[in-house]
């Protein structure tokens, strides 16, 4: 496993808007809960396929400060704001160690949608995890998530029915190694 950091890097999107894309940091665990306690119960329950409803202080904590071995966290922030306001989060994270494959998740704040902003988040969360040595990212998601199916449709993602639940599906990338 190789430790990776990379630099902010801002980028412009479809609407013409400016975010900044960067690694989590720890001091943004309350910007990171007001982005979570944000999003519309719609998101929320796509997100977290029904399950959760606030995050607890601990889940906050360790998306924030990741064990870079096996997780990583970027998240969106307007260029043109410095009010700490985050408007997008992509993280991986895996159970193992040395991580083989990780489960990776994206959202964007409601009125940041349908601008690119989750495809930018999603493309450096994938560089970040090749370069890391991971082999294979993953997503477990609704079956009716039709924007997470366009989204990973478009990244390059191949998609499976989930075996355990009909109503969801599983999108998988195969990472090739950094310089092959
Ligand atoms: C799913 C979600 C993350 C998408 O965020 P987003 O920033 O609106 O997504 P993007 O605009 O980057 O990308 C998706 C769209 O852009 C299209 N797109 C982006 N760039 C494109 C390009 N260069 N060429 C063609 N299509 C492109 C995608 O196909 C898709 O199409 P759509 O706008 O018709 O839906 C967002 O809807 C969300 O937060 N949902 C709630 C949480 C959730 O469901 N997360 C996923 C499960 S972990």
């Amino acid at each position: 496993m190789t430790t990776v950091t990379n630099p902010a890097v801002t980028e412009m999107l479809r609407d013409g808007s400016r975010v900044t894309i960067r690694e989590v940091r720890p001091d943004d665990k309350a910007a990171l809960n007001a982005f979570f306690e944000g999003l519309s119960a719609h998101s929320k329950h796509l997100l977290f396929l029904g399950g959760v409803a606030h995050l607890r202080d601990r889940d906050l904590e360790r998306m924030c400060a990741p064990d870079r071995a096996k997780a990583m966290t970027y998240v969106a922030v307007p260029a043109a704001q410095h009010d700490g306001r985050i408007v997008g989060v992509c993280r991986y994270a895996s159970a193992q160690s040395p991580c083989v494959e990780a489960e990776i998740s994206v959202a964007v704040t409601d009125d940041w949608q349908h601008k690119g902003l989750a495809t930018l988040l999603v493309t450096r969360l994938i560089e970040h995890a090749r370069n890391a040595g991971i082999e294979r990212l993953y997503s477990v998601d609704a079956a009716t998530n039709h924007r997470m199916r366009r989204l990973a449709r478009h990244l390059g993602f191949s998609e499976r029915p989930d075996p355990d639940d009909v109503h969801q599906v599983i999108y998988t990338m195969e990472l090739t190694p950094a310089g092959r």
